[in-house]
């Protein structure tokens, strides 16, 4: 793909189709080695666009047999550049198309592919369009009917979106089964199934009393990791009646298992399609974090049935419309499930760690992007993860029962229509008389705003101030920024941690407790304050910002040890961490201060600490996030340096609390997967994991006992990881050796198996390269390349190992996967784009190793674009 086809598509440019399509009729017709599908379109002219203008619809890769206006065949047209253009003689008629597709060759994975044995179909964003030829846009609805014909002995189980209305035998050992939605739905929404796969059945009675029959197919080895999926699923479909009042509305839902698959999952109507790892689980072959994933997973496409499906984007630069809400909608419910403030410290530091970076990169967007090249590119941690944080503010700024008014009023108002991000706004708007006109700037303005704090107290006027500066960096396309709304959760503390009682000259909630900034800069005067407080701001992360704010030691211990919001007393140990590393980054000196000496035993001390908010407070900061919050050119071997001399002091001035702690928490209990067991096994995965870095030879017996004596997957995977990170080699291999010889049959183990390798302490480029040659491995499925792949990237210390070589290598793996899957390709893209964050040579090095991508040929508009906006 040269530059000069760099085809950009604009927001600005939106118009609506000069033709609807009212319904869609399928054949899919599956042979062995190509597939035919018949289609016929009703379609109509678009009443507000004048005369009868050419028809120009969406197909790639499309061997034409037949195309028919109604009963005529169309002679006259035009097939280039995956649009096929005809002239209509009617306003309203019926187009047919027969075409043949190749499923089996389809190792991009979207369209109709082939997933190991079965076919199955991925078309979000623009996937439909493998598939027939279509109006392949989300404003464009129409209700479907699926038939779909295969070998019945290969392919006992055909499914499409709806309800079945019919089914039978043909000719050559061949059946069909039809399908029917009665809900109109863009394409990106359409899945057909056609495999031997055995199904588990479950049922859900409404709130209204409608019984819905549930079900999960999956390929008959895997029959045994169904019942937490279905599960989850019952219990996210009680959730939203309860918290949103949505029902469900076909008779049936069903959820997939594909093991090839690019993303986590997707919400087709009625039809969910599931990467397998983000449904298949069970106690054995799934640790704590899984169950939780997949738990939120299952939730997240449920609840798009409602916001996606039900109401749908208008086009894509909406994207966010459906997939913020819909992460700010499963977040609540993981709280719900579980412990609210453990979630919400794990999202503000998953959005620090990956969404900050790229908002400060060369791929920063709004959350309602302007402009893209290939909307594939557009599933960021911007538009979902910050996406939802914005829904959030929402919520923060208008309450609870507000926004629940809103979000009623949003799915009456726009039930069966693709709408815009500024419908949803203006239904909150509606319910609340809250003015969102400024707010609005969180989905147009890119980047992340800084927000500089500093205090004054005067005692003898008894007044506090605090004066807010925010700022934001350019972004590309983007060099002007406007102050934002910025809703400031907050208390005032004293010396023992109590709240003191606000009385101040701003906007102050007292009921919500939020004070909200809109100017470039805000001083607040608090009167009535008797002794100087300690400030808690931004409690439960409030605003996306980053927040600079000089504290004094004292201050920091005190907000670290008293303040009452969880969530910022976790806030205030990182900042300790990260500030210290900071410093010894800087000076080049890795004595750890006895400050974090202190806060790590303050928080081994503090009783009233759930094991898992300790085990979240006593891990320090990740690399990605040191990286991050360094805000210099980085200068990543002295990084390493300072974060592992830390951790060295860290254990090795504990040495005896860390093999106390994890012989205590060990257990007899049996395994469930709930938050309070799954807290005290993540604390255990820690002490032990400080214990063994201590070098205690007891602790590697502790480990390797763990491993062997685990009857479940989270305590397995512990003790693995502490002897992979410290112990010999040879145990190493014994232990690797054992997982794969009792697991190698399992595949959500051997991609574990693949990404424990991939991310252990001091993995080499050649252990990587075994791993690509193993037989285990497949490049054409993405979740070994994924296991693989970004085990290795997000492996900090190889991956910027001092010689830069990562880089070079993980270049030409991007070239080699784009001519397989363009989609998975670019994704890795991400690990370089962010070179000017680095000093001196290495920048150079991924530099050059982006630049050796831009010069290959033949490269997919995904990575093109990717690659081209990381060096402009
Ligand atoms: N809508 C799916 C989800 O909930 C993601 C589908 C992404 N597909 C893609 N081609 N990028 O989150
Ligand atoms: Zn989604």
């Amino acid at each position: 793909m040269k530059e000069s086809s760099a085809r950009i598509i604009r927001l600005a440019e939106y118009k609506e189709p000069d033709y609807w399509i009212k319904n869609t009729q399928l054949v899919i017709r599956i042979f062995d080695g190509y597939t035919e599908v018949s289609s016929e379109l009703t379609m109509v002219k678009n009443a507000r666009v004048d005369g009868l203008p050419t028809l120009v619809l969406d197909g790639v890769e499309q061997t034409i047999k037949q195309l028919h206006f109604d009963d005529t065949e169309i002679s006259q047209y035009q097939y280039s550049d995956d649009k096929l253009t005809v002239q209509p003689v009617a306003e309203e008629f019926i187009f047919k198309a027969v075409t043949r597709i190749d499923p089996e060759n389809n190792t991009s994975l979207e369209g109709l592919y082939k997933s190991g044995s079965m076919y199955c179909t991925q078309c979000e964003a623009e996937g439909f369009r493998k598939i027939t030829f279509y109006l392949d846009r989300p404003d464009v609805m129409a209700t479907f009917t699926t038939r779909i014909e295969a070998d019945k002995a290969s392919f006992p189980t055909l499914l499409a979106n709806g309800n079945p209305i019919d089914e039978g035998e043909l000719e050559n050992g061949r059946h069909f089964a039809t399908w029917q939605d009665p809900f109109v739905k863009p394409a990106y929404l359409f899945a057909a199934v056609a495999g031997d796969l055995v199904r588990k059945d479950d049922s859900f009675t409404t709130c209204s009393g409608r019984e819905i029959s549930l079900r999960i197919f999956a390929e008959p080895r895997n029959a045994h990791k169904t019942d937490f999926a279905l599960d989850s699923l019952k219990r996210s479909m009680k959730w939203d009646e309860k918290r949103y009042g949505r029902e469900y509305d076909l008779d049936i839902f069903m959820i997939v298992a594909s093991d090839f698959f690019n993303m986590g999952a997707m919400e087709n109507k009625g039809l969910n399609i599931f990467n397998s790892a983000a449904v298949l689980a069970n106690q054995e072959t799934s640790s704590d974090d899984r169950f939780e994933r997949i738990e939120a997973i299952v939730a997240h496409e449920y609840f798009h049935n409602w916001s996606g499906n039900r109401v749908t984007c208008r086009d894509w630069f909406q994207l966010s419309l459906k997939e913020g809400f819909t992460v700010y909608r499963d977040a609540h419910f993981t709280s719900d499930m579980h412990d609210a403030t453990v979630k919400r410290i794990k999202d503000a530091r998953f959005l620090k760690t990956v969404q900050f970076p790229e908002d400060s990169g060369p791929n920063a967007h709004p959350v309602k992007p302007q402009e893209y090249q290939e909307i594939n590119n557009f599933y960021t941690v911007t538009i979902y993860e910050k996406g939802a944080e914005v829904v959030g503010m929402i919520n923060t700024l208008i309450g609870e029962d507000l926004f629940r008014k809103g979000s009623d009023l949003y799915f009456e108002r726009f039930d069966g229509c693709a709408a815009t991000t500024d419908d949803f706004v203006a239904c909150m708007q509606e319910v609340s008389g809250y003015d969102f006109t400024q707010f609005k700037r969180w989905y147009t303005q890119a980047g992340t705003p800084t927000v500089v704090v500093s205090q004054h107290y005067d005692a003898e006027q008894q007044q506090y101030q605090l004066s807010f500066s925010q700022s934001q960096k350019p972004t590309p396309g983007q060099s002007e920024k406007l102050p934002m709304v910025i809703p400031v959760k907050m208390a005032l503390l004293n010396a023992q941690g109590d709240e003191l009682a606000i009385d101040c000259d701003a906007d102050f909630n007292q009921q919500t407790q939020v004070l909200t900034l809109t100017e470039a800069q805000t001083t607040v005067t608090f009167s009535g304050v008797s002794e100087q407080p300690y400030a808690s701001l931004f409690r439960d992360f409030s605003a996306p910002v980053r927040v600079e704010f000089e504290l004094s030691e004292a201050e920091l211990l005190l907000l670290a040890s008293k303040d009452k919001n969880a969530y910022n007393r976790f806030d205030a140990v990182q900042k300790i961490y990260l500030d210290t590393l900071i410093a010894m980054i800087k000076n080049g000196d890795n004595q750890t201060p006895s400050l974090v000496l202190d806060v790590v035993r303050a928080s081994l001390a503090d009783n009233a600490l759930s094991p898992a908010i300790k085990s979240l407070m006593l891990a320090l900061p990740s690399y990605q996030l040191l990286v991050d919050s360094l805000q210099q050119k980085v200068d990543a071997d002295a990084l390493v340096a300072a974060r592992q001399a830390m951790k060295q002091s860290i254990a090795n001035s504990f040495k005896a609390e860390w093999a106390e702690l994890t012989l205590s928490l060990q257990s007899e209990q049996a395994y469930q997967f709930n938050a309070e067991q799954a807290g005290r096994r993540e604390l255990q995965a820690l002490t032990l994991s400080y214990w063994a870095e201590t070098g205690d030879a007891a602790a590697l017996d502790f480990a390797k006992a763990l491993y062997q004596q685990a009857n479940n997957q989270t305590d397995r995977l512990n003790g693995l990881k502490a002897v992979l990170d410290n112990g010999s080699d040879a145990l190493v291999s014994d232990l690797l050796d054992d997982f794969y010889q009792r697991w190698h049959e399992d595949t959500q183990m051997v991609e574990t198996w693949l990404l424990l390798q991939a991310s252990a302490k001091g993995v080499t480029i050649d252990t990587i390269k075994a791993l690509m040659q193993h037989e285990a491995f497949d490049i054409t499925n993405p979740n070994k390349v994924r296991s693989v792949l970004a085990g290795f990237m997000n492996n900090f210390t190889s991956y910027h190992q001092k010689d830069f070589s990562g880089y070079d290598f993980i270049a030409q793996r991007i070239i080699q996967l784009d001519a397989i899957n363009p989609q998975v390709a670019a994704r890795f893209v991400t690990a370089l784009e962010n070179w000017k964050v680095f000093s001196g040579q290495r920048a150079e090095a991924m530099k050059q190793a982006l630049q050796s991508i831009a010069d290959s040929q033949g490269r997919s508009p995904d990575v093109s674009e990717k690659v081209e906006k990381a060096l402009a």
